[in-house]
């Protein structure tokens, strides 16, 4: 799926999800998060985030050129990072945020931050990927 049609599928999901009856359970979602644009570092196998992105939210939606999904980057402390692959594990399709978890519009699959699935039908954690830091940077280790 290319990066416009998951855009117009998340803000149809989104239309949906704000009819009578569904609102309650999702009133909260499709927040706007920062984003930051990364170049993966073939040789190394990372990319880099500046910590600087972290001044103003705990969550930003991370673009990986030449990845097909977005991940999302979580500051749990200030040494402490996760990296969650936006991909659900039920078939592969994007997943949208909301401001208490990650849902999947396609079959209504919910994640928690720490990836952990909680309503099926995926029924698999998110990929997680390795995420350390320098004195500037996020160092995320890509699969
Ligand atoms: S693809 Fe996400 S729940 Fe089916």
């Amino acid at each position: 799926m290319k990066r416009s049609q998951f855009i117009k599928s998340s803000c149809t999901a989104c239309a949906m999800f704000a009819l009578p009856g569904i609102a309650t359970m999702l009133l909260d979602s499709c927040v706007s998060l920062p984003s930051a644009k990364v170049e993966p570092d073939y040789t190394t196998k990372t990319c880099l985030v500046p910590l600087s992105k972290f001044q103003e939210s705990k969550l930003v939606l991370l673009r990986i050129k030449n990845f097909e999904f977005d991940f999302l980057v979580i500051k749990k402390s200030e040494s402490a990072f996760k990296t969650l692959e936006l991909r659900c594990t039920h078939e592969a399709q994007p997943l949208t945020m909301s401001n208490k978890n990650i849902y999947c519009a396609s079959h209504g699959s919910i994640f928690d931050f720490e990836g952990n699935s909680l309503k099926e039908p995926a029924n698999l954690p998110l990929k997680s990927l390795k995420t350390e830091i320098n004195s500037t940077h996020l160092i995320i280790h890509l699969p």
